[in-house]
């Protein structure tokens, strides 16, 4: 479902984008006819794709297993649910200043998805995001704990000391926590990879989960 939700939301946001930048580059290159054919035509598909864009962004949020979401998801939701009025308003008006800041609003919220910070800061937001797990170090653990039970004991052990597929002991790991990640996110060798399967939350939990397996 998670996946699926993820997929979908890949989707419609790709599609969100395409049509606002053919929209607005059409109209600053002021190929009304065309523009106003390619607006016409794209009424409803985008209104779908408005709709479904929402509905399964906060659905991944709700269920990422993030304890709490942080700012940058609520100044991204900001940013979109504005840029869509604006786009809608621009292109109907013919606004080509309007235009631009909409497309500059869609391409600001895809910037904060990417790097889960409203300053497009990544060191930033990591340190900001690990003093938020501080506070909740318990469910983090909690949810850590049951990832790893589901996805990973099976070769790693409960304790991290089964050695199947040529697993080594997680007990003896001497990888940091951003190798650990990085295993988990590429996988190696038997080793799957998890990114797209479990969500960068998910990742980060399991990841300190194991963590704490080290000795
Ligand atoms: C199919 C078996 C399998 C599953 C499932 C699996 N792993 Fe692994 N894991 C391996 C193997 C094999 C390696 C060694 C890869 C190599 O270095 O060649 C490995 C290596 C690692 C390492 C690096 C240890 C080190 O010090 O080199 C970490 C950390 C790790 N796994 C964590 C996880 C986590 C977390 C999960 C679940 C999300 C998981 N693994 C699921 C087989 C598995």
């Amino acid at each position: 479902m998670y996946t699926g939700m993820l997929h979908t939301h890949t989707l419609v946001v790709v599609l969100f984008l395409l049509s606002i930048l053919v929209k607005t580059v059409l109209l600053l290159s002021n190929k009304k006819e065309l523009f106003q054919k390619v607006r016409k035509k794209t009424l409803v598909p985008e209104m779908i794709i408005d709709t479904l864009m929402v509905v399964t962004g906060v659905y991944l949020a709700l269920n990422s297993g993030l304890v709490q979401v942080g700012n940058w998801f609520w100044i991204k939701l900001i940013a979109v649910i504005a840029a869509i009025p604006i786009s809608i308003i621009a292109f109907r008006k013919e606004s080509k200043p309007l235009a631009v800041f909409g497309l500059l609003l869609v391409l600001y919220s895809y910037g904060i998805s990417e790097t889960k910070s409203a300053a497009f800061d990544k060191k930033g937001t990591l340190i900001a995001e690990s003093t938020q797990t501080f506070d909740v170090k318990g469910s983090v653990m909690e949810q850590g704990e049951s990832i790893y039970l589901d996805n990973c004991s099976v070769c790693h052990g409960t304790n991290g000391k089964k050695g199947l597929s040529g697993s080594p002991m997680l007990t003896e790991s001497k990888l940091g926590y951003e190798d650990v990640v990085n295993r988990i996110q590429n996988g190696k060798n038997a080793m799957p990879a998890y990114e797209g399967l479990l969500s960068e939350e998910q990742i980060d939990a399991v990841a300190q989960y194991v963590m704490t397996f080290q000795e």
